[in-house]
C-alpha cells in the first residue's frame, strides 16, 4: 500500500529514486511523485505509472530527495492528491492511514493552514510546519508530530536548506539502506527490493522509531525518545535478495514468471527438510516442540489468497493430526467477539508479512491470551514474523504480480509440513506414513513442472472465456478452496465476475445462474469425491451449461458436447490441491492476456495491503 523511497548521497539520486519506485510499484500505482532538494524544493507528480514520472524527471539532478508511489485511500487518484505533499518549504511522503486526520485538519484550518488535497498526508506536512515554529530542527519536529498521529504510517520528510531526511514508522514497513562503495550515501524504502540497486546493508526500523539520514551518518531514536546505538540496537542485515529475483527476465509479466517459478520456489522451500525421513518440530522455531505439543486445536488467520491456503490446511490438519482447525478471515476475527482458547495454536499466513488485518488479528489473539502463535510468511523480518512466537519462512522469492501464485503453493507446502508435524506429535503417523508424506512433498516440484506443460491447451481454453461476464468454479473436499482460489485469480486480473462453490451446494442456489453463457470450471481430481462431483457436473450439463473440467489422468470424466476435459498427468492424493491450482492460475493469466488487462497491476488493487 504505497511505496516510499528516500535518498541522500554524493551521486545524483534522481535515477535511484525512479528505479526504487519502479520496484515498489506493486505496492500501488495510482500516482507517483518526488521532491528534490537543490537546496530549494522541486516537486514533480504524475497520475498513473512511474514511467510517466520518469519522463518528467529526465535531466533533473539532485543529491537529496524523497519519492512515492500511491495506492489511493483518502482522495481519488489525481495529481492534487499525489505525494509528496508540501507545506512551505517542506515535503512529506506517507504510506498508511492517519485515523485522527479529521480533527488535526480542523485544528490546522483554524490555525490558518490551507489544504490543497483531500489526503490525510497533507495534515502531516502542515503539522510539522506548525511544530517547527516552536521547535528547532526537523528531526525534533517530526518526533513531536509522530507522537500525535493515530493510525499506521511510514513517512519521509525533507525541508529546504536542510541536508537531512527524517523518516518515522509506526505499523507500516520502513527500512534504511546503508550506502556502499564510493557512491556511499544513505537511503530509506518500504522494502529491500527498492534499494538493492545501491546497497545490501539494511536496518529494519521498529514501530515508533524516528531516524535522520544525512550523506555521512544516520541516527535513530526509539518510541520512548532514547537515542539508539547503531548498529548495536538496530542490527544491520545483509540482504540475500538478488537483483535478478526482482527482474522479469525473458517473461512478459511477473505473474507469468512467478507461475513458472513454482517448481523452484517449492524446491527452495522444501530444502529445509533436506533428505530427512522424519520431521523435527524445530522446523518452526526453537520453542516449537513445546508449543506445538500443547496445542489442542488450531486457528488460522489470513486474508485473500493466503486465506485460501488456510482453508486447504484445515482439511489436512483435521485429517492427519485429528486436531480441530478453524480458519478465519483476519479482518473478521479481529473485530468479532470470539471465545479465546489459550491452548489453541494461532497460525497467521501472509506472503508479505505486512497485511494490516492479519497483523492486527494476531495482536488481537495475543491480547486474548493466545500466545502460541506461528507465522507462515515469505518475508523474513516482516511485522507478522516478528509478532509471532514461531515462524516458518517460505522461500518463494519476491512475488511482484499482485495476483499471488508461487506464494500460495509454497504456503501449501509449509502447511502440509505443519499438518504432518502435528500428526506425528499426536502419535497418528507410523514412520512409514511420515516417510511417504515427505517423499510426496519432495516430488512436488517435478509434478508441478509437468502440470505447467499443459499451458498450450489452457491458452486455447482462455480464448473461449475472454468474452464471458461470469464464471462459476466448483470443487469438493480439499479442492473446494482451490475452486475459490481459481475464482479469485480470474476476477483479480481479468475482471470477469467469478464465484467458487463447493460442488454439493450447486443445487442450493447457483444452479439458477447456469446457462450457455455461464462457463462452469470444475476441479475434478480422481479422489473419493469424484463420483459425487460427476453427478454435480451432470446437473450443469442438463441445464445447457458449458463445462471445463480439470481432471486427473485416471479420472473417468469423458469429453463430450459441452464438456471439455483437461487431464493433469498424475493423481497426487492429499497434495493434489498444489497441482490443481496451477492450471487455474494459467487460465486466468491467459484470459487476462486475451482481454488485454494489466496482468501484474490490476485496477484498484495492490500487492501489500498495509491499511485496513
Ligand atoms: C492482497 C494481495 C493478495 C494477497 C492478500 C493477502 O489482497 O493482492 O494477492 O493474497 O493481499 O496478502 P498477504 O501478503 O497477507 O498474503
Amino acid at each position: 500500500m504505497c511505496g516510499i523511497v528516500a535518498a541522500v548521497a554524493a551521486r545524483n539520486i534522481v535515477p535511484v529514486l525512479i528505479e526504487g519506485l519502479t520496484k515498489l510499484e506493486y505496492r500501488g500505482y495510482d500516482s507517483a511523485g518526488l521532491a528534490l532538494l537543490n537546496p530549494t524544493l522541486t516537486r514533480l507528480r504524475s497520475v498513473g505509472r512511474v514511467g510517466e514520472l520518469a519522463v518528467q524527471a529526465e535531466g533533473q539532478v539532485a543529491h537529496h530527495g524523497i519519492a512515492h508511489t500511491r495506492w489511493a485511500t483518502h482522495g481519488v487518484p489525481s495529481e492534487r492528491n499525489a505525494h509528496p505533499h508540501v507545506s512551505g518549504g517542506l515535503a512529506v511522503v506517507h504510506n498508511g492511514i492517519i485515523e485522527n486526520y479529521a480533527e488535526l485538519k480542523q485544528e490546522l484550518i483554524a490555525g490558518g493552514y490551507a489544504f490543497s488535497s483531500d489526503t490525510d498526508t497533507e495534515v502531516i506536512a502542515h503539522l510539522i510546519q506548525h511544530t517547527l515554529k516552536s521547535t528547532p530542527g526537523l528531526f525534533e519536529a517530526v518526533r513531536l508530530v509522530a507522537a500525535r498521529l493515530v493510525g499506521a504510517y511510514a513517512i519521509a520528510v525533507v525541508q529546504e536548506w536542510s541536508d537531512a531526511i527524517v523518516v518515522a514508522r509506526h505499523g507500516a514497513p520502513l527500512l534504511l539502506g546503508l550506502g556502499q562503495g564510493e557512491n556511499g550515501g544513505n537511503y530509506a524504502a518500504s522494502d529491500a527490493s527498492a534499494l538493492l540497486q545501491v546497497t545490501r546493508r539494511m536496518i529494519y526500523l521498529e514501530d515508533g522509531d524516528v531516524a535522520e539520514l544525512t550523506r555521512a551518518a544516520i541516527r535513530i531514536v526509539d518510541a520512548g525518545g532514547t537515542a539508539l546505538n547503531v548498529p548495536g540496537d538496530r542490527p544491520v542485515h545483509e540482504s540475500t535478495l538478488s537483483a535478478d529475483d526482482v527482474e522479469m527476465g525473458d517473461y512478459q509479466h511477473y505473474m507469468q514468471k512467478e507461475i513458472f517459478e513454482q517448481p523452484q520456489a517449492l524446491a527452495a522451500t522444501l530444502e529445509m527438510i533436506g533428505g530427512a525421513q522424519t520431521l523435527s518440530p524445530n522446523l518452526f522455531g526453537v520453542a516449537a516442540p513445546e508449543m506445538l505439543r500443547g496445542a489442542r486445536s488450531v486457528l488460522i488467520l489470513a486474508c485473500g489468497t493466503s486465506y485460501h491456503a488456510g482453508l486447504v490446511a484445515r482439511y489436512w490438519i483435521e485429517q492427519l493430526a485429528g486436531i480441530a482447525c478453524s480458519v478465519e478471515i483476519a479482518s473478521e476475527y479481529r473485530y468479532r467477539v470470539s471465545v479465546p482458547n489459550p491452548e489453541q495454536l494461532v497460525v497467521a499466513i501472509s506472503q508479505s508479512g505486512e497485511t494490516a488485518d492479519t497483523l492486527a488479528s494476531v495482536k488481537h489473539a495475543k491480547a486474548l491470551g493466545m500466545g502460541r502463535t506461528l507465522a507462515i510468511c515469505n518475508v523474513p523480518e516482516s511485522a507478522i514474523v516478528r509478532e509471532c512466537a514461531l515462524r516458518f519462512l517460505t522461500r518463494a522469492g519476491p512475488e511482484i504480480g499482485v495476483a499471488s501464485t508461487k506464494a500460495f503453493t509454497t504456503q501449501l507446502a509449509a502447511l502440509f509440513l505443519l499438518a504432518v508435524t502435528l500428526a506425528k506429535q499426536a502419535g497418528r503417523l507410523t514412520p512409514e506414513q511420515e516417510g511417504a508424506h515427505l517423499k510426496a512433498l519432495r516430488h512436488l516440484p517435478v509434478a508441478v513442472q509437468k502440470v505447467l506443460a499443459l499451458e498450450p491447451e489452457i491458452r486455447a481454453w482462455a480464448t473461449q472465456f475472454a468474452d464471458k461476464q461470469h464464471a462459476l468454479f466448483l470443487g469438493r473436499g480439499h479442492h473446494y478452496p482451490i475452486a475459490l482460489e481459481g475464482a479469485l485469480k480470474l476476477k483479480e486480473i481479468s475482471y470477469i465476475h467469478a464465484e467458487g462453490y463447493p460442488a454439493g451446494e450447486l443445487k442450493h442456489g447457483p444452479l439458477a445462474l447456469v446457462d450457455k453463457d455461464m462457463p462452469v470450471i470444475s476441479v475434478a481430481p480422481n479422489d473419493a469425491l469424484l463420483e459425487k462431483l460427476k453427478s454435480n457436473l451432470k446437473e450443469v450439463a442438463a441445464r445447457g451449461g458449458e463445462l471445463y473440467v480439470f481432471a486427473d489422468a485416471d479420472s473417468a470424466v469423458d469429453q463430450e458436447a459441452g464438456v471439455h476435459v483437461l487431464r493433469l498427468p498424475e493423481h497426487y492424493g492429499l497434495l493434489s490441491p498444489v497441482l490443481h491450482v496451477v492450471p487455474l492460475q494459467l487460465l486466468s493469466y491467459h484470459t487476462a492476456l486475451v482481454k488485454g488487462t494489466d496482468v501484474d497491476k490490476p485496477r484498484n488493487l495492490a500487492k501489500s495491503v498495509t491499511v485496513e
